[in-house]
């Protein structure tokens, strides 16, 4: 079934340096036709994707369904698929992954554990694109998180990077570290509740990417140094029962319009969201906050990808 040559998109390791050029190429034309009010061309017309989503979503789901529609191709699907598929009758990823691939060229496949995408990969006719595995990996995520910071920053090689919130369990910052990594930055800040700060393996790959790093729990001096601040919510899910633990990490670290008037001015705020208290809404009228056009980012990025996925170019 699986098949070595489908363009699968699993985790962020995966994306070569020039690769990464024409996807962003790409995805930069799409965005200013798209912002002069011109049409995009039906590049996907005829395909059909499978959008198999078993955690919530929003920027993820809605994005790829848009982008898909955009470019003139199908979407069916699920936005919960441990109800409205047949994994509520206990039926196996693997044997779902099976049968979706009759039905359309590509599944966009949400899962609640990590390596799920790998799993599917392995026995999917049709390609794979990680939307998020659990505690994970969201490539994607990546994928425009190193879009937008190239719209701000010329060199990523220059950057120090603080990446602050839940590091152990937060899949966008995995996939994020393990992409800037590949590239080169000037030097990570982690700062995390030591319940869930950075994961050692990851720490181990930067160490061996030769990329010096800190783990802080001063959110204050690490962005008095930082050109990218990447703040991440408190992933409640995957705290079980320990309430407790939950909300000792949850509201540990918050950016107010006082705590960001000691970044640099140069410096950009980003976070995947949903937020959930990390970021107070007042903040949101500085020029330094740019998540919502990382969020609007998503729509550009995911249509170059599924481009790619779909071998049109
Ligand atoms: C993230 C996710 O699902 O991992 N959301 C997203 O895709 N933008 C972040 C999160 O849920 O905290």
């Amino acid at each position: 079934m699986g098949s070595s040559t489908l363009r699968h998109i699993v985790r962020s390791q995966q994306f070569e340096p020039e690769w990464l050029d024409q996807l962003f190429l790409r995805a930069q034309e799409l965005k200013q036709l798209k912002l002069k009010g011109g049409q995009w061309s039906k590049t996907l017309q005829g395909k059909r994707m499978n959008a198999f989503f078993y955690q919530p979503s929003t920027r993820t789901y809605f994005s790829f369904l848009a982008a898909m529609q955009a470019l003139g191709g199908q979407v069916i699907g699920t936005e919960n698929a441990g109800i409205f598929s047949s994994a509520a009758k206990g039926e196996s990823l693997a044997d779902s992954i099976k049968v979706l691939g009759s039905y359309g060229d590509v599944i966009v496949l949400r899962y609640p554990e990590a390596g799920g995408a790998k799993q599917a990969a392995a026995v999917s006719s049709i390609p794979i694109i990680n939307a998020g595995d659990g505690p994970g990996q969201h490539p994607t995520q990546a994928l425009l998180d190193v879009f937008t910071i190239g719209e701000h920053h010329q060199d990523t090689r220059k950057l120090v990077v603080t990446l602050v919130g839940d590091l152990a369990n937060g899949r966008t910052v995995h996939s994020l570290v393990y992409l800037l990594a590949k590239m080169g930055v000037a030097k990570f800040i982690f700062v995390a509740p030591k319940l869930v700060g950075m994961r050692p393996n990851i720490l181990q790959h930067v160490h061996d990417h030769g990329i010096p790093f800190e783990e802080t729990e001063s959110l204050d001096a690490a962005i008095a140094q930082s050109d990218v601040i990447y703040m991440t919510r408190i992933q409640k899910e995957y705290f079980g029962d320990r309430i407790e633990d939950y909300e000792r990490c949850r509201g540990r670290f918050v950016i107010t319009p006082d705590v960001l008037a000691g970044a640099p001015s140069s410096a950009i705020l980003m976070h995947p969201l949903p937020r959930v208290g990390e970021i107070t809404p007042e903040v949101d009228a500085d020029p330094r906050a740019i998540y919502f056009e990382q969020a609007a980012n998503g729509l550009y990025v995911r249509a170059a990808l599924l481009e790619w996925v779909l071998e049109v170019w």
